[in-house]
């Protein structure tokens, strides 16, 4: 069989081990995987003591986002770019609702977008963000699906916004959703605790000069209340619910006991809550750090990683969403008008990799599983995306375990800091194939705008993860 591309002599993390293998790749997918494989036509990529993942798959993402008064820098080149540096192939953007009364505009808006430049490969969740104006519920879900658009975001904060949604908006999407198999992703936080605690600490309005500001505003109780509400309402409504971007170690435990209960409801966390804590807001660019869930405590973060080693949290994703100094310099010392996001992206497979695997807190297996398998499986993209498998596409990621000093100048996303400057990390990409293209090579950038492509999504996407949740809840959460 001739090929066009070997990865010669890689350990390949496969979904049962690691194999120390070669991949044969024909046009955009792997068509062989055995040692000794040749072809002297083929490009080969000498992967000797390298780790070979598949391409990671970033869930949560927000380029050319309008937000917060501005608009996130990172587009789908540059976002899409930095992602394969850091051995990302595939990222999962939002598209907005904004005015329209369906949700199928804001896709086709995004999809514009995101066809004209993107590096890597895309999809798509569309944030409901005016549930109430959509007439047709059914109809709208159901013609997501037909498209390959399988997930939904909803809000319990950003009032201000106008993205929030009720109660009753969720337990209706929720309700809805099940007949289709779309998840509703939720960002929860609580709206009425957050605007408690400003009252508290700040009862005169008056925020100058103080990032800890955010912290002190966003205790883990914020994020605990609304997940521990919204997992209730995927009870009741016996539906699927993800919880995006969770920061508190209480919503690890929430989440554990909705498993244990067999409540459909599912999560994800970032880097950011893994390897920061809430001191950084005291930094003299401390608002540099102001993102939605705020950043915790080195006790949340500690959670969070049990929590990613147990299964009790299915991914790691980034919610890439860049805002540069003279963006974030827009808070004018006011902690709540802080251009909210932080880039991440190309250093999510990195901090993952040198805080979870070289630590040994779990397998080079399970980071796979957590980093692109997992994502893959639950957002209807497996076995087309997440797996080193003959017939997949050929996305794949050799790391390299060199130590690099990380320096916002030396990172391609479109920042002029880092959340992680001066953090020692393995594992940015040495070689990056996205469909069997060659798109980093010893790790320079070698692909160009359009690379990527849209790529549609199947519905139900939970039933194909490991652990065995069940649809009927079982027993009390709290019994
Ligand atoms: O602060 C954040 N996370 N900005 C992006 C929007 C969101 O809530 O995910
Ligand atoms: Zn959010
Ligand atoms: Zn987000």
């Amino acid at each position: 069989m001739g090929f066009d591309v070997i990865v010669k002599n890689g350990r390949v993390v496969l979904e049962d081990g690691v194999k120390n293998t070669d991949i044969g790749i024909k046009g955009e997918k792997i068509v062989k995987i055995q040692k000794g494989l040749s072809d002297p036509n083929a490009k080969i990529i000498d992967a000797k003591n390298s780790y070979v993942i598949p391409g990671g798959i970033d869930v949560h993402v927000h380029f050319v986002l309008p937000f917060c008064g501005t608009v996130s820098k990172d587009d789908f080149f540059t976002g899409g770019r930095a992602a394969l540096h850091g051995g990302v192939t595939t990222v999962i953007d939002f598209a907005g609702q904004g005015q329209y009364d369906n949700l199928w505009q804001g896709i086709e808006e995004k999809m514009r977008i995101a066809e004209k430049n993107a590096a890597c490969d895309y999809s798509f969740h569309i944030m409901v963000t005016g549930p109430k104006k959509i007439k047709d519920l059914d109809y709208e879900f159901k013609r997501l699906v037909d498209n390959g658009i399988t997930s939904i975001k909803m809000f319990m904060i950003y009032e201000s916004e106008g993205w929030q949604s009720d109660d009753a908006d969720i337990l209706k999407a929720l309700e809805t959703a099940k007949k289709y198999g779309i998840t509703v992703m939720l960002h929860a936080e609580s709206d009425k605790l957050i605007k408690y605690y400003i009252n508290k600490y700040y009862p005169n309005g008056t925020k100058v000069n103080d990032a800890y500001g955010h912290a002190k505003t966003r205790p883990h109780v914020t994020e605990g209340e609304a997940t521990s509400r919204a997992i209730r309402l995927a009870q009741a409504a016996e539906s699927t619910l993800y919880i995006v971007h969770i920061s508190a170690g209480e919503t690890a435990d929430h989440l554990k006991r909705a498993h244990e209960a067999g409540v459909l409801a599912f999560g994800e966390t970032c880097p950011q809550y893994l390897v920061l804590d809430d001191s950084v807001f005291k930094k003299e660019n401390g608002h540099f750090y102001g993102t939605c869930p705020q950043i915790k405590k080195k006790s949340d973060s500690k959670r969070l990683w049990k929590a990613l080693k147990d299964g009790d949290l299915i991914c790691v994703s980034t919610d890439t969403c860049t805002f540069d100094s003279k963006q974030k310099a827009m808070w004018e010392g006011d902690f709540t008008k802080i251009p909210f996001g932080l880039p991440g992206v190309e250093t999510m497979i990195p901090v993952v990799y040198t805080y979870g695997v070289k630590k040994g807190v779990f397998s080079i297996t399970h980071f796979a599983k957590l980093i692109s398998t997992n994502p893959a499986k639950f957002f209807g993209l497996y076995p087309q995306k997440g797996t080193i498998k003959v017939g997949s596409d050929a996305d794949i990621a050799v790391l390299d375990d060199k130590q690099t000093t990380v320096k916002a100048s030396e990172l391609y996303t479109n920042c002029d800091f880092s959340p992680y400057e001066g953090f020692k990390l393995s594992g940015f990409a040495k070689y990056t194939l996205l469909r069997g293209k060659v798109v980093i090579e010893d790790g320079k950038y070698t692909g160009k705008e359009k690379d990527g492509k849209f790529i549609k999504r199947k519905p139900y996407g939970y039933k194909l993860l490991d652990k065995p949740f069940k649809v009927q809840p079982k027993k009390y959460i709290y019994a």
